[in-house]
């Protein structure tokens, strides 16, 4: 793929990596790329980061035809830059697109793109330890056209903020769950399975609700029984009950993550015993009154690794373990950071060297 750069005057320093919170803050390029029916992709740049004009007509204004990735570059300790399991970011934007009714770019495309902005901005690459440059590629869809139907235009961008902690503390911070009983992120047969827009302003009454009783964030169960766990706020979902990892099983109503495929690897490497089935709030509760649920901890690109000290189950409250991060969420955070960083051999090959 033939890519144009366009580059721009420096605007300004990047804040110290110490400062960085999370996507706030935005490089000073961006990759972009237009599909129509008849040129097929084309005009592949990497330009100054700037305002786009959308005609108000655009199908993602009014159809939600949107979806998007989340994918890290990291700096090494010996200053090389490397795209975490970039393949699998971009296998997924491919496979979703068509549940969206929306033309993506091959992945080889998505690959060349992301290597082509983060060899410009490479500047922006922040090396301190807990921080990346987080790249946000995005479909949309952009033909000006009223009627119901997939959409005949598209574009595929790519922007990337330099970031620190998710959710702002230092280090593995726990966070306080409310199990969200009423409102589902995804019903089967809908678009879980996708990175569609459409499934996080789904998501966002109950984080707010949530936020306001005091929580971090919410434990989304299944829109049929409103008992099986799904996912926990934007990631996927792990259980340490009798020693075995556990997380549900994946559908079409639940996000095949990138670091929940690399925590399960990294169980399974340690002789984990690693089961992938349906987890119902019931079998929960009695792993807890039992003494069996010692950990639970989110999954996702952009918090990594995220204890939950305490899970609300209407006035219900489980404590797990002492409320600290456990053992596992532990090993598998250091395990993860440490190869991102290149601090351990990435013995995987998951680590794409860039820069
Ligand atoms: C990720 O972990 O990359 C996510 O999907 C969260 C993001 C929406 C901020």
């Amino acid at each position: 793929m033939d890519i144009r750069i366009t580059t721009g005057a420096r605007r300004g320093e990047r804040p110290a990596d110490e400062a960085l919170g999370f996507g706030a803050l935005f490089s000073e390029h961006l990759f972009a790329m237009d599909y129509s029916v008849e040129a097929g992709w084309h005009d592949a740049r990497v330009e100054p980061r700037g305002d786009f004009r959308l005609d108000p007509a655009a199908a993602v204004f009014h159809y939600g035809q949107a979806m998007f990735e989340g994918c890290k570059a990291f700096r090494g300790v010996d200053g090389r830059v490397r795209l975490f399991r970039p393949d699998l970011h971009a296998r997924r934007m491919v496979a979703g697109a068509p549940r969206l009714c929306m033309q993506a770019p091959s992945e080889a495309q998505m690959l060349s793109a992301l290597r082509a902005l983060v060899q410009v901005d490479v500047d922006w690459v922040p090396g301190a330890e807990g921080t990346s440059l987080y790249l946000r590629p995005t479909l949309i869809a952009t033909e000006p056209f009223l009627g119901v139907r997939p959409s005949r235009q598209y574009r595929y961008f790519i922007i990337a903020s330099p970031a620190g902690s998710y959710f702002g503390g230092a280090g593995l911070t726990p966070v306080r769950i409310w199990v969200e009983r009423r409102d589902v992120r995804a019903p089967r047969g809908g678009l879980g399975a996708t990175k569609a827009a459409a499934n996080y302003v789904a998501s966002l009454a109950s984080s707010v609700k949530a936020q306001r009783e005091g929580y971090d964030q919410v434990l989304w169960l299944d829109g049929q029984h409103h008992e099986y766990v799904e996912e926990v706020g934007t990631m996927n979902v792990c259980f340490v009950i009798g020693g075995a990892l556990v997380t549900p099983s994946l559908s079409d109503s639940i996000l095949a993550g990138v670091t929940r495929d690399s925590v399960l690897t990294l169980a399974r490497e340690r002789g984990l015993k690693v089961e992938e089935r349906p987890v119902s709030l019931s079998e929960l509760v009695s792993a807890h009154r039992g003494g069996h649920l010692t950990e639970v901890f989110g999954t996702g690109t952009a918090a990594v690794i995220t204890p939950v000290g305490e899970l609300a189950l209407g006035e219900e409250r489980l404590v797990i373990g002492d409320g600290a991060p456990g053992p596992l969420a532990r090993a598998f955070s250091e395990d993860i950071c440490a190869m991102q960083r290149g601090l351990k051999p990435d013995r995987f090959g998951w680590l794409v060297e860039v820069a």
